[in-house]
């Protein structure tokens, strides 16, 4: 069976243009581009995005480092590739690399409605903790607070291994091969 390839890597600039329109595609339009430049040349924020090899951008997540928590800021996969696992590939990336930051924690806020994303938070062991009261300027809905603590604790890299296990399985059913290459070290 034929595999299409992804790579994983932190964007160039030269990609800022293709982010910025799947931010309006999955997003509304939540960053411009400056906003993304700003990501990129900013240290304590880790941009990454998914592409399928020789073609476009599908997929992109980003955390800031602040203190010992990673604020996770961004998470979007084109909607043509939703409900294939690639949502939780980016993630998983993430908060691996938020481990590897020696970050303790990690937290975000998410619209009360919006169970793809809740359902993804939740199998890496996300919890609620708060709510913010119609946070969302545009539609005045509420947002979730959720946080994963215990990302520095060896407990955690063996969640991490069962989810990869999980999430593997989710890619090769819908026949995708990561590639390591690209200027991000694509860890198992
Ligand atoms: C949230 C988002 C990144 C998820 O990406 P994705 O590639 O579809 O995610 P995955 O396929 O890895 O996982 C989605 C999970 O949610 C589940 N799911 C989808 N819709 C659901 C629903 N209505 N209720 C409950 N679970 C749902 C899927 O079944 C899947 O779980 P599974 O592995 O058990 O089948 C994507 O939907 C997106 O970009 N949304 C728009 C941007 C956004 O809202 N970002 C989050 C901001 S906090």
């Amino acid at each position: 069976m034929f595999s299409s390839r992804l790579i994983l890597n932190t964007p160039h600039y030269d990609q800022l243009t293709q982010l910025v329109e799947l931010d309006r595609i999955c997003l509304g339009g939540l960053w411009t581009k400056r906003g993304y430049q700003r990501e990129l040349d900013n240290p304590n924020s880790s941009l990454l995005v998914l592409s399928i090899e020789f073609g476009s951008i599908i997929g992109c997540s980003c955390f800031w480092a602040i203190l010992e928590e990673a604020h996770i800021a961004l998470l979007m996969i084109h909607p043509d590739y939703q409900g294939q696992g690639l949502g939780q590939l980016l993630l998983y990336r993430l908060l691996k690399k938020a481990a590897n930051c020696n970050l303790e924690r990690a937290t975000l806020e998410v619209q009360v409605s919006n169970q793809s994303a809740l359902a993804v938070y939740k199998k890496i062991g996300f919890q609620l903790v708060g709510r913010r009261k119609s946070y969302y300027q545009k539609t005045g809905e509420d947002a979730l607070i959720l946080w994963r603590g215990n990302l520095d604790r060896p407990q955690f890299r063996e969640d991490l291994s069962h989810w990869w296990s999980y999430i593997s399985g989710r890619l090769s059913k819908y026949n995708w091969l990561i590639l390591e290459t690209g200027n991000e070290q694509v860890e198992k």
